[in-house]
C-alpha cells in the first residue's frame, strides 16, 4: 500500500481516518484525498496535516462520479489502494431529496470500481465503508451479523446496500481484492452538527431545544470514531479479501437516554450556570418516516479473526466528544455560519 486513495477525506470519518493513518498508524505510504467538498466536506479539517506531511498528503478537489477526472487521479498518483468513504450520509436528507444519494453512493462507487479493475499494475485493495443500516430494523432481541439479509428502509440505506452489492460483485466477477465494513453510528470530533450527538451537544450548550424524534425509544449502537479508524486499518491490513466485517461499539442505547446523558454531563461541567437542568430542553417532535427501531451489532468476527475491540465506552466517548466541541468553538462557528464554504470557494472556486 504505497499510494492510498481516500475518498471523502474531508468529511467526518474520512478526516479522522486520514489523521489516524498519518499520525498514529504504521502506514508508510502517501494519502491522496479526493473530496467534492459538498456541504459535509471541510478541507480546513486537514489544513495542519497538509503542512506537517507535505510529501505524504495530497488533496484533490474532485467528484467520484467524474470518470475522466478520477481516471487522471488513478494515473497521476499511481493509486494501488482505495479506502472509500465518499457518500451522502444523512438519512433525513435522503428522505427529502434522494437524487444525490443515488448519484454519489451508487454511481460514484460503480465508477471507482470500474477504474479500480482497470488500474495498471493491479490494485492491492478496495476497502468499502458501509453501514449497519443496510440490514434494516431489529426487534427487541438479536443482533446484525455478517450473515443477516439486507433489508434497507431509507433511500440512504438502500443506496449504501446497492453499493455494497456492487463491491461484492466486483470481487466475485473480476477477482477485485475488496473488503467491506458495516459499522454502527459513529460519533466524535469533526462530525457535522446535523447528526444526533453534535446537534444535541451544540443545542444544549446554546440553550436551544433538543428535538427527539417520535417516542425517543429508538435504539442505536454508538461507535467512537477513533475506534472505527483502528478497525478499518486492521481490516485493510489483515482482513480476508472478499469478506465483510461488522464493526460496533458494544454500546446500545435508546435515543432519549443518550440525549439525557449529554444534558447531565454538560450540567456537571464548569459552564455558565443555568437555572434548570438541560434535560428541560428536550422536546419530542414528529417521527422520521420509516424510522428504524433498533440497530445492534455483533462484531464477533472482527474480534476473533483480527483481535479488534473498541477502546471507548459510551460515557468516555461522549465526554471526549463534548470536550472536543468545547475546545473547538472556532470550528463550530465556521461550520454553523457556513464560513468554511466561503473559504472553499476562495481556494478552489465554486
Ligand atoms: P460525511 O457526510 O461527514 O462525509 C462525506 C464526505 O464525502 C464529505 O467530505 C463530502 O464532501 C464527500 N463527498 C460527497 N459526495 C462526494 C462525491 N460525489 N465525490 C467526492 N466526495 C464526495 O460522512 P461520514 O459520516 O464521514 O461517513 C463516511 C462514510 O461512512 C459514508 O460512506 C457513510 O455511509 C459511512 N458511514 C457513516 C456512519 C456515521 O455514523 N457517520 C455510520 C456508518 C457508515
Ligand atoms: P442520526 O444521527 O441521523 O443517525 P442515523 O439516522 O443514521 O441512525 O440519528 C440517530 C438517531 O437519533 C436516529 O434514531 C434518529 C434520532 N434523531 C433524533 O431523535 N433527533 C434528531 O434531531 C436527529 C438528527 C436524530
Amino acid at each position: 500500500m504505497k499510494n492510498m486513495l481516500v475518498t471523502g477525506g474531508c468529511g467526518f470519518i474520512g478526516t479522522n481516518f486520514v489523521r489516524y493513518l498519518l499520525e498514529e498508524s504504521d502506514f508508510e505510504g502517501r494519502v491522496v484525498n479526493v473530496d467534492a467538498l459538498t456541504y459535509a466536506g471541510n478541507p480546513e479539517n486537514l489544513s495542519d496535516i497538509e503542512k506537517v506531511f507535505p510529501e505524504r498528503y495530497v488533496f484533490v478537489k474532485g467528484d467520484i462520479c467524474d470518470k475522466e477526472g478520477m481516471a487522471h487521479v488513478f494515473d497521476d498518483y499511481e493509486i494501488d489502494t482505495i479506502c472509500h468513504f465518499a457518500a451522502e450520509s444523512h438519512v433525513d436528507r435522503s428522505i427529502v431529496s434522494p437524487d444525490a444519494f443515488i448519484r454519489t453512493n451508487i454511481v460514484g462507487t460503480f465508477n471507482l470500481l470500474e477504474l479500480a479493475r482497470k488500474q495498471q499494475g493491479g490494485l492491492e485493495l478496495f476497502h468499502h465503508i458501509s453501514t449497519d443500516e443496510v440490514f434494516g430494523s431489529l426487534g427487541k432481541d438479536g443482533y446484525f451479523t455478517e450473515e443477516t439479509p439486507y433489508r434497507p428502509n431509507s433511500p440512504y440505506s438502500a443506496s449504501k446496500a446497492s453499493s455494497d452489492h456492487l463491491v461484492r460483485a466486483y470481487h466475485e466477477t473480476y477477482g477485485l481484492p475488496v473488503t467491506i465494513s458495516n459499522c454502527s453510528n459513529n460519533y466524535g470530533p469533526y462530525q457535522f452538527p446535523e447528526k444526533l450527538l453534535p446537534l444535541m451537544i451544540l443545542n444544549a450548550l446554546e440553550g436551544k431545544q433538543l428535538p427527539v424524534y417520535g417516542d425517543g425509544l429508538n435504539v442505536r449502537d454508538w461507535l467512537y470514531v477513533r475506534d472505527h479508524c483502528t478497525a478499518i486499518w486492521k481490516i485493510m491490513k489483515n482482513g480476508k479479501r472478499g469478506d465483510t466485517y461488522n464493526i460496533g461499539g458494544n454500546t446500545e442505547m435508546e435515543n432519549i437516554r443518550i440525549v439525557e446523558m449529554v444534558c447531565d454531563i454538560l450540567d456537571d461541567l464548569p459552564l455558565p450556570k443555568r437555572d434548570h437542568s438541560r434535560r428541560e430542553l428536550i422536546t419530542f417532535v414528529k417521527d422520521r418516516p420509516g424510522h428504524d427501531r433498533r440497530y445492534a451489532i455483533d462484531f464477533t468476527k472482527l474480534r476473533r479473526e483480527l483481535g479488534w475491540v473498541p477502546e471507548e465506552s459510551l460515557e468516555t466517548g461522549i465526554r471526549k466528544t463534548i470536550q472536543w466541541y468545547l475546545e473547538n468553538q472556532e470550528w463550530v462557528n465556521r461550520v454553523q455560519s457556513g464560513e468554511y464554504q466561503s473559504w472553499i470557494e476562495a481556494h478552489y472556486g465554486k
